[in-house]
């Protein structure tokens, strides 16, 4: 018997890198993703269902069996947390590092600081290591802007070619983790579904190191 399988695909930046690997792989969407509305699209095998969402809600998606595999950042799911989510393959897209980050030439402030980020639990988690005090500001994007009107003494965010930070006087400060796409599977999914599953994990490995071969 042959299951339906439902992948959750991060709309955005990730999506762009994702297509070309499923494809690889030997799924495609039938209708072109971009000019639609639709949430939920069609593949190539018929067994095979694409969700278009937010990379923020592909863990939730994965973790309660509303998706059975998903693709998101290493950064969306660490600050999620990883119940109920199996992580087989890194997809090597979508490169980047989560870092901390300060206005240029400013000193640290020695005692508590104030942090601004949209990765609330991964920034608790970094200064409580570091024995800082932090008080985390929740902002859900634009983090570079917090430092320059004194919102926050650091942001804690992505940092790919470092020009969004250059660009508002700020400067990176510590690496707290590398970050790139992830292939991840609801653990009782790839259990049940396994013989639909492991083939498509597989294809996407092959898909993947072939890229790495270039
Ligand atoms: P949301 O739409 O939920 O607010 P977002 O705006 O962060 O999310 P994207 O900018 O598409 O969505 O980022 C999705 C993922 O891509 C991030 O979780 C991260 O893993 C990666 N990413 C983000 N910014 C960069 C970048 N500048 N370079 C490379 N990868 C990045
Ligand atoms: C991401 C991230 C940084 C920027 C880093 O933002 O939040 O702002 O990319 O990339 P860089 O180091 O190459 O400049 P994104 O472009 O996704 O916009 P967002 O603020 O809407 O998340």
């Amino acid at each position: 018997m042959t299951d339906n399988l439902v992948i959750a695909l991060s709309k955005g930046r990730i999506l762009k890198e994702t297509l070309p690997l499923l494809a690889e792989a030997g799924v495609e969407p039938v209708e072109d993703l971009s000019s639609s509305r639709k949430l939920i699209f069609d593949t190539t095998v018929n067994t095979i269902k694409f969700i278009i969402i937010r990379a923020t809600d592909v863990p939730a998606y994965v973790q309660y069996g509303g998706a059975d595999l998903g693709v998101t950042g290493k950064d969306v799911l660490m600050e999620h947390g990883a119940e109920g989510i199996y992580e087989p393959l890194d997809l090597c897209i979508a490169k980047c590092k989560l870092m901390t980050a300060a206005l240029k030439g400013e000193k640290k402030p020695t005692g508590r600081i104030r942090v601004a980020t949209k990765f609330v639990n991964l920034a608790k988690e970094f200064y409580a290591k570091q024995g800082i005090q932090a008080d985390i500001i929740k902002l859900y994007g634009a983090m570079e802007l917090a430092p320059v009107l004194n919102l926050a003494d650091e942001i804690v965010d992505i940092v790919d070619t470092g020009n969004t930070l250059r660009a508002n006087g700020l400067e990176p400060r510590e690496a707290i983790h590398d970050i790139s796409t992830r292939l991840v599977v609801n653990r009782s999914s790839m259990k049940i579904k396994h013989a639909q599953i492991q083939p498509i994990i597989e294809r996407l490995a092959e898909a993947v190191a072939k890229r790495q071969r270039k």
